[in-house]
Parts: structure tokens; sequence; C-alpha cells
């Protein structure tokens, strides 16, 4: 059955962006907004960012945006966008007091202002040391922004679809955007949402890795979708793995544990950091910091010889850690029975968060082919590449970045819904999804998805992760294209239409196999090491030929992916050799 709803503007996916975009929209008289989650809202990814959202607000020493836009740059290894980045930093104080008034609980210093920790790569003076710049609460400050802006969304009564999976986005016949397709998983009904504009806030795409922070619904759905409707991604080959998971389960250990002084040990009981980084040794760039951990293990210092290193916060106190660190704590004693108030923390580098994505200018308007807007159509967060975080993200500048993009998207698609008109459906908007779906369930024996997705998992990890190499790219090139063409013989056990998870877990899996493909694509295609993408065949940094980003593009389904670039916006920062 198809149902149909008209809105003026559409919000997919409840996480910060989603919600903040909300917020603003819903402040406009006359304008009718839903928003649209695979998941109920407060289940959203953000919830499980922990340590800080940033802004120079200099609550406990000086602090200024330029310190902080600079640190971003750097972090970026000069790949972000400077212009994107100013602002995003500018933005960082007065939505962060905006935050605070809509009554986010932040932890708070003696005198009662919002309490500020260091964070990794934030730096006072540009580079002089670590400053605290990182505003928390405790170590739930995803979840606590989450809730605030939940809250708020109800008070002004903006409407949601939950558990409603949008499969497909609508172009009108002259190319605007219209409108989405869901899924409503209760049902197994498809519902076409027609509206003037659509923000996509769907988040990122962690679980193309076996070892990732990410939840089970981070499966890339917004950026697969646009990429199956032939919008450009840009700068996919950039995808971070955060220094500090959990041993095995990849679940975050926030990297507010070294903010509030966590060492990095190795085997030997070495503080290897200060050979890495001397400056800021445990709080170096999230890059530089895994690529430590990695190598330290590669060289056999893993504890044991095993694929891990310590995180040592035994000399914190009880006090520190229960008062501010207090779900890492839980989550240590829960998954390994270790106690980190008397013993060190087993962590390896975990696939984190995707820097690339479907490019956007600062307005988080979309730009089909990287450069030109695709009038209607808008994206935040994680899924979106503006880019502030070019080739390496710092910690804390993604909860930022979903509250300043969010904001900024809310004014834009409200602007831009005063003037423009409500275009036509397409003929048969359901069609592709309908396709996708049948295809699916016509399947009567076969291989699981799971099975597919942990051999994806695997290439990816081994061979696309932290180090990589053309030979090894290559390979995974090769077996990923395999599992894209067994995907087409994924059997799903449950044919019928209510809470079809199994169906819907198939159809992530083909998202998940599209982005590992085009990730490794850009990745072998870059042939230089820059942020978190590090070649050993290509281990230095090349400005020359490589400060650009990289816009993949796949015009039909199945079809070759094709390479274009557009160059890097510079402002105030020079390029230079980054060293933390
Ligand atoms: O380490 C953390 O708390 C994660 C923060 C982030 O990814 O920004």
């Amino acid at each position: 059955m198809i149902h149909t709803h008209t809105y003026d503007a559409l919000v997919v996916g409840g996480g910060g962006a989603g919600l903040m975009t909300a917020i603003y929209l819903s402040r406009q008289p006359n304008l009718r907004t839903a928003v649209i989650s695979k998941l109920y809202p407060t289940r959203s990814h953000t919830g499980a960012a922990q340590g800080g959202v940033c802004a120079a607000l200099a609550n406990l020493e000086e602090d200024h945006p330029e310190w902080h836009a600079f640190d971003t740059v750097k972090g970026s290894d000069y790949l972000g966008d400077q212009d994107a980045i100013e602002i995003m930093c500018e933005e960082a104080v007065p939505v962060i007091i905006e935050l605070e008034h809509m009554g986010l609980p932040f932890s708070r210093t003696p005198d009662g202002k919002i309490a500020q920790r260091p964070f990794g790569g934030h730096t006072h003076h540009f580079g002089q040391g670590p400053v605290r710049r990182s505003c928390y609460a405790a170590d739930r400050t995803g979840h606590m922004i989450l809730q605030t802006l939940y809250q708020n969304c109800i008070k002004q009564g903006v409407e949601f679809y939950d558990e409603f999976q949008v499969v497909d986005l609508i172009l009108a016949d002259d190319g605007r955007c219209c409108g989405v397709v869901a899924w409503e998983v209760a049902t197994g009904d498809l519902h076409v949402f027609h509206a003037k504009a659509v923000e996509f806030a769907t988040g990122g795409f962690g679980r193309v890795w076996s070892i990732t922070s990410n939840a089970h619904a981070n499966t890339g759905d917004g950026v697969a979708i646009a990429y199956r409707r032939g919008i450009a991604l840009q700068d996919m080959e950039f995808y971070q793995f955060h220094p500090t998971g959990i041993y095995r389960l990849g679940i975050l250990i926030t990297e507010g544990v070294r903010g509030e002084g966590g060492i990095l040990r190795n085997d030997l009981g070495e503080r290897f950091m200060e050979k890495y980084a001397p400056t800021m040794k445990d709080l170096a760039s999230r890059d530089v910091v895994s690529r430590a951990i990695s190598k330290e293990i590669r060289d056999g210092r893993g504890i044991n010889g095993k694929k891990y290193v310590y995180l040592d916060a035994t000399h914190l106190g009880a006090e520190v850690i229960e008062g501010k660190l207090p779900d890492i704590a839980d989550f240590c004693r829960t998954y390994l029975g270790v106690d980190p108030v008397k013993d060190p923390m087993p962590i390896q580098p975990t696939a984190h968060y995707a820097m690339g994505g479907i490019p956007t200018d600062i307005d988080c308007r979309v730009l089909r082919d990287g450069r030109n807007v695709l009038p209607g159509f808008y994206a935040a967060g994680e899924v979106a590449c503006v880019s502030v975080h070019g080739a390496n993200r710092l910690g804390t500048n993604s909860l930022l970045d979903l509250v300043v993009f969010g904001r900024r998207g809310g004014l834009a698609m409200a602007e831009f819904c005063k003037t423009a008109d409500l275009p036509p459906l397409p003929r048969n908007p359901t069609e592709f999804a309908e396709a996708q779906f049948s295809k699916l369930l016509s399947v009567q024996k076969g291989e699981p998805a799971a099975r597919l997705r942990e051999e994806m998992q695997d290439v990816m990890q081994d061979d696309v992760g932290i180090y990589r190499t053309g030979e090894g790219m290559t390979s995974a090139l090769e077996r990923v294209r395999a599992l894209q063409k067994r995907f087409d013989g994924v059997v799903v056990g449950d044919k019928g239409t209510r809470y079809n998870t199994d169906v819907l877990e198939a159809w992530e899996l083909g998202n998940l196999l599209d982005l590992a493909e085009v990730t490794t694509v850009a990745a072998l295609n870059r042939t230089e090491s820059r942020g978190a993408h590090m070649r050993e065949d290509y281990e230095k940094r090349n400005d020359v030929e490589w400060m650009k980003h990289t816009l993949t593009t796949r015009a039909t389904e199945g079809g070759p992916i094709d390479i274009t670039y557009k160059p890097v916006t510079l402002t105030k920062f020079e390029p230079k050799e980054r060293v933390y």
C-alpha cells in the first residue's frame, strides 16, 4: 500500500543535525515540517558521542575562535575549506550558549560556568600546547544534546515519523528535489513524502569496517541513496579511526579520558606518544594517535604481543573517573570486567567517522556535482561534506558541526520554502524503491546478508584501514566487487511485511557495499598520504598534486565511477608540515 504526505520541509534523520534543523524550521509560522527517522530519534548515534562539543568560550583560560579555526585547518591536514571552518568556529560560541539556554545540562566550573576540558589537536596560541575548549556533560555530551534537542522539538510541536526507513530521494522531472520514499517498518507500506525541501541528516557509515564505534544503524543510507541518484560524493577516501575503542568490541572510550590526563602505554609500559608527538603527546590529532598505536602494535609492542595497548587512567583517581567519566567506567566494567580506577583499559583504534560525504555549500545546499546546487536538497552532519574536517576531523568538532550546520540548514531551508513552489512528483515516484525491495524479496535460495557483511567488514578492516597500500586496496576492491555480485543472491528469510528487519538489513548491506567500493576507489586514486589516508607506498603529503577534493560519481547503476576534483578553499592559513 502506498501513502502520500505533503509538507513544506522534510528532515531525514533524528540525530543532532536533523533535530537542530527541525527546531529552526518549526520556528517559522505556516511552514509544515516533519522529521523522518529509521529509529526513535533519541536512539540516534549522536547519543553515543561522549567527550564534548568545542567552542572557544575561554571559560578557564584564554582562547579565540581563530585559534580554534587554525587547529581545525591543521587537523584537517589542510584539506578543510577554510571559509567554512572559520564560520563553524565563530558560530560555535553563540550556538553553545543557545544549547545552554535550551536546557542542556553541561558540567560546570566551580564558579558556575560551562566546564571545558582539553581534547586532541586543540591548542592555544596556534599550536603551543593543549587548551581547554571542549564543553562537556560528563562523558554523555552527545546524549544530553540529543535529549535537549528532542525535548525542544516536542515543545515546538515538530511532527515525527519514527521507524520509517527512507529508501529513495525523489527528483522532479526538471531535476529539483521534491521528496523521499520511505518504508514504514511496522507495516512494510511505502510512503511518498512530497515536499519543497528535503534535508538528509542521516549520519555515517562506520559499519563498513569490522571494528567500529558506530551503532548498527550507521549504514550510510543517505550517502548511498544520493550516490545512486547520480549525486557526487566528496572525499570518500578520508575515514577516521578513533584511537581508543574497547579492544575487539570497538565501543568508544572517549578522548576525554586523555583530556583528563589519561596516558597511552605499550607492552613495555612506555608512554609512547612522547616519541610521535613531543608537544601534544596523547592529545595529538586522532590520525596521528591512531597511527602511533597501530605502529606500536605492528612493531610487536602491543600488550602481550596482541592487537591492543593500554589507556591508563588509574592515576586520575576515583573522584575524576566517577565524576567526569562515569559512562566509560561503566562500559569497561560491564564489557571487560576491568575497573579503570584500578586497572588500565585495553584499547585499539576503531572506525569512527566519515570526513567525506554529500558535498554541500556553507548553507547545507547539496552540490549535485560538487559545484552546482541541486534545488531543494540539503544535507547536514556526518552525511555531508562541507568540508570542515578535510582529511581528519578533530574530536568534538563533530557535535559542533551538527549544531552549527543543523541550524544553518534550518535557516536556509526556511528561506527557500518562502518562495519555492512544490514541484510536481514524477509519474511513478516509488518505482525504484519497489524494484529494489521486490528484487530482495524474490530470491528463494541463497546466502544470508550477514555472511557478506562480515566478509566486507574484514576486507575493509585489513586493507582499507589505518595503513593502506596500492596492492592491498586493489585486492580489496576486487573482493568488494565480488561481494556486490554475490549480493544479487542474498536471501531474505522473512518474506512478510510487519517489522521485516531482515529485508531492511539486506537493503542496508547494499548501501554499505556501494560505500565500501567508492571509498576504496577514491583511496586508490589518491597517491599521497594526508590526514587519515595513510599510504605506505606514498608516505608523504603532496600539496603540488593533491591539494584538492575528490569527487566520485556513478552516473548509472553498476556503471563506472567517474573521478573529478575541486580546489580547496584557503583563506588565512598557509599549508605547512604538521607537527604536534
Ligand atoms: O572521544 C570522544 O568523546 C569522541 C568525540 C568525537 O568524536 O568528537
